[in-house]
């Protein structure tokens, strides 16, 4: 099963990936955790991709078009995936179409976790990231055992530098120029289905799972 998570910044893409990969049994690929573990090594990768990120804005489409298309040989992709954090931009979503017909497949699922820009700042502000494992948690709507510290690993936990509200505002307007057209986009391809992200973590998984079936 080949899904896509669609949705604003914080929408909630990452905490339902996650699930959805445990359910499924496939990979959860997110382009920003593997361009966050390029600059936690100080790749070159890294080092480009941070200029951009700092700044809200999105990293060059060639650079990631790559990086995915690298992901996509590795022997945990054969049953599918769930992509999360790509496509981003229309060009994104034209290559992935193009890699994925020359194979006679498509994608499977486009799901838009829909959530108003007014909720979003309040929960980029309250969310921690795990240094350690990247794990994520909401200090009101999902908090750690212990304050600051991963309940999965025991590292420290961190707001992300581009969580700030003025990078977050930016990130906002990037997503509704460069990104929402793909609501249309797999709208018209008829792979398109849409959930209330507003609702609880668990009723936003449920609805997920009765578009994708058990
Ligand atoms: P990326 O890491 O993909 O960031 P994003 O899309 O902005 O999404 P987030 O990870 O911020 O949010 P999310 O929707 O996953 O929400 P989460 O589940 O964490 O990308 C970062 C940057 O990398 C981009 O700005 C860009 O520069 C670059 N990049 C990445 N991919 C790229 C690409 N393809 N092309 C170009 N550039 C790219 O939830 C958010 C918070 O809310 C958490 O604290 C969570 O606990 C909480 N929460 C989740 N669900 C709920 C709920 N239902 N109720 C209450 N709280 C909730």
């Amino acid at each position: 099963m080949k899904i896509i998570m669609l949705g604003a910044p914080g929408a909630g893409k990452g905490t339902q990936a996650k699930r959805i990969a445990a359910q499924y049994t496939i990979p959860h690929i997110s382009t920003g955790d593997i361009f966050r573990a390029n600059i936690k090594n100080n790749t070159e990768l890294g080092q480009k991709a941070k200029t951009y990120m700092d700044k809200g804005e999105l990293v060059p489409d060639e650079l990631v078009v790559d990086l995915i298309m690298d992901r996509f040989k590795q022997a945990d992709c054969t049953n599918g995936y769930v992509l999360d954090g790509f496509p981003r931009t229309i060009p994104q979503a034209e290559a992935l179409d193009a890699a994925l017909n020359a194979q006679g497949e498509n994608v499977d699922f486009a799901i838009n976790v829909e959530v108003p820009d007014e909720n979003i700042i309040n929960r980029m502000s309250g969310r921690r990231a795990c240094v350690g494992c990247g794990a994520t948690y909401h200090i009101k709507y999902n908090p750690t055992k212990v304050e600051d510290v991963c309940d999965a690993c025991g590292e420290k936990l961190i707001l992300r530098d581009d969580d700030k509200p003025e990078t977050v505002k930016n990130r906002l307007s990037v997503y509704h120029e460069q990104t929402q057209p793909l609501i249309d986009y797999y709208e018209k391809k008829g792979v398109l289905a849409e959930v209330d992200g507003t609702k609880d973590m668990e009723d936003v998984f449920n609805a997920i799972v009765s578009v994708l079936g058990k």
